[in-house]
């Protein structure tokens, strides 16, 4: 399992004549190895920021990200991290899925990514399985030959999700993954994001605006206002703020 170390990260962009915006602003966090954290804030706080700094996608203007493996007792830059290491699952569904390709084969080619000594014959024969009950766990096992564009949105991003999962990442990063779920999917694929996060060993990050489901499912609660960390719950602390207090660090009021 995977542990990430955020160091004093900080990141400008610019924002046109002459003017820079702070998206992040020293921000510091320690995730521990299968930790659940959860990141919320207002609108344009910094959260996707500091996400794609932990999936290493971003270059800080200073501070760092750095993965942590405890098992092999070996650290290196987010940067640096692989397809094998990093999943993500962003808001939007058509940036997990492939449109044209059946939800078979979407599944197929989310293994061959994170698995490229794999060969296909190995993955049709191991993978068939283990694909088909991810597919009927939400639904989507009679819509296994379907392409992924004839799928509804939150169908595609379930599959998205399962995508995510079936690559066996040590790092899941779930940007607003379940915004265009209905009430009832959404809270079957966090309870089941939780739980087979928990069962696979990966660590989660996940930037969500549903307050109730950071504290019901995460194990750490980060809040960012303006690029900087206002708060930070462990367990402990997290079992002792509501919802409403949780808003009211945000500065929704
Ligand atoms: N690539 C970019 N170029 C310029 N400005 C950016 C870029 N990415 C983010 N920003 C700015 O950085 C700030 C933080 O953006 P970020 O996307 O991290 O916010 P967020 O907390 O994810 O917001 P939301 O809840 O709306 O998704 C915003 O002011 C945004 O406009
Ligand atoms: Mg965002």
């Amino acid at each position: 399992m995977y542990g990430i170390e955020v160091r004093d990260a900080s990141k400008s962009f610019e924002a046109g004549a002459g003017t820079s915006v702070t998206a992040l602003a020293g921000v510091s966090v320690t995730v521990r190895p299968g930790e659940f954290l959860a990141i919320v804030g207002h609108n344009g706080s910094g959260k996707s920021t500091l996400l794609r700094a932990i999936g290493g996608e971003l270059h800080l203007d200073s501070g760092s990200v750095t993965l942590v493996d405890e098992a092999e007792g070996r650290n290196w830059p987010a940067a640096r991290a692989t397809p094998t290491t990093v999943a993500r699952v962003f808001q939007d569904p058509n940036r997990g899925t492939f449109p044209r390709l059946t939800v078979f084969e979407n599944m197929r080619m989310a293994v061959m990514q994170s698995r490229p000594s794999v060969l296909r014959r190995a993955i049709t024969d191991t993978y068939r399985d283990e694909t088909t009950s991810r597919l009927s766990g939400v639904g989507l096992d009679q819509k296994g030959e379907s392409r992924a564009q004839d799928l509804s949105g939150g169908q595609r991003q379930m599959l998205a999700i399962e995508m995510a999962f079936v690559a066996a990442p040590k790092l899941l990063l779930l940007d607003e993954h379940t915004a265009s779920l209905d009430r009832a999917n959404e809270q079957r694929c966090m309870s089941a994001t939780a739980s087979a996060a928990r069962a696979q060993g990966i660590t989660l990050a996940m930037v969500t605006h549903n307050l109730s489901h950071a504290i019901e499912y995460s194990d750490r609660i980060l809040v960012l206002q303006l690029g900087e960390v206002v708060a930070n719950l462990a367990e402990g602390d997290k079992a002792r703020v509501g919802v409403q207090e949780l808003a009211r660090l945000c500065g929704y009021f």
